[in-house]
């Protein structure tokens, strides 16, 4: 039986495959879906230190092979996550989640992390320095290296547990955003958010989103991620959580053959909410297709120096 378990920054997961935050909820809202403890973990929707109504609607366009979201990252604020949220969780995943953590400063960021980093039920923390839906803060950390590490210093400081910093795509240099967190004391990096788009509405002449522009995500994406997954792996010694596009056995391969340890799918959640298990019971027949005993084996296993 092919081994599908990978090492994340010391913790055993029992297959890399981690719903992407935003696309799952607090995790237990799937329950009466099937058993989530089948997943490898979960990456918690994006939290902030006060609640947020998030954005105006319309905030959803579709696309071909994709979709545009301009959330806004709604959500009810740290302290309800974890008096309300988590212990919900708790009742039903019995591995640590990962705390997904978004802010408009600095002190925002490590608020939020030292309450997650005390948590006992979140494994990892993950920074998002990448939501492309915020007039301030959000991604505006994320495009310049200077702030990313800001950020990823100020959360160091106070955490324990591992930190991953979620990266945007929407930047010309990648790897020296990845380079810029690692030398701050990044554990890990997760990438890639969404890409940034928009959609027009012809009758109405206008914007589909009544933010204008919002984040890409879904299949099409799945080249850009891996491009910039690889990057990222040439640039960093520490782990990559790599997502984007992903929606099956093989594209978790390829994922991981690029550089990924382990790998989040996202939009491919609101288009089949069975999507995770489904790749989850494919893996081993996909490993045994491309002769791979132990899928920690082949992370970075396309790069030939
Ligand atoms: C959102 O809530 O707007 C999406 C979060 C993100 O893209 O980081």
């Amino acid at each position: 039986m092919p081994n599908t378990s990978v090492m994340l920054s010391g913790i055993e997961l029992s297959n890399p495959l981690i719903p992407a935050s935003g696309t799952f909820g607090f995790g237990h809202e799937f329950t009466g879906l099937y058993d989530i403890n089948v997943l490898g973990s979960i990456a918690l929707k994006g939290t902030t230190r006060e609640p947020r109504i998030g954005n105006p609607l319309p905030r959803i366009a579709e696309c071909e092979s994709g979709m545009i979201n301009s959330v806004g990252l709604q959500n009810p604020g740290v302290h309800a996550v974890i008096d309300e949220e988590l212990p919900k969780l708790a009742q039903v995943f019995h591995k640590p989640a990962i705390a997904n953590i978004s802010g408009f400063s600095v002190e925002d960021y490590a608020y939020c992390a030292a309450l997650f980093d005390n948590d006992p039920r979140i494994g990892w923390l993950e920074i998002n320095v990448s939501c492309p839906n915020v007039s301030h803060g959000g991604m505006s950390f994320g495009t310049d290296p200077a702030s990313a590490a800001a950020v990823t210093r100020a959360v160091r400081a106070v955490a324990k547990k591992p930190v991953f910093i979620k990266l945007t795509p929407n930047v010309t240099d990648i790897a020296s955003i990845a380079r810029a967190c690692a030398d701050a004391g990044a554990d890990g990096i997760s990438l890639i958010n969404t890409l940034l788009g928009m959609r027009i509405d012809l009758k109405k002449r206008a914007p589909v989103i009544a933010n204008k522009m919002g984040g890409f995500s879904g299949r099409a994406i799945l080249p850009v991620a891996l491009r910039m997954v690889w990057q990222v792996y040439e640039a960093v010694d520490i782990p990559i959580i790599g997502m984007g596009g992903v929606s099956c056995a093989e594209d978790v391969i390829e994922m991981m053959l690029a550089g990924a340890t382990a790998v989040q799918v996202g939009a491919e959640n609101l288009v089949n909410p069975w999507a995770c298990p489904q790749i989850i019971a494919a893996l081993p027949g996909a490993m045994a297709k491309y002769g791979i005993d132990n899928l920690s084996d082949i992370t970075g296993g396309a790069h030939h120096g």
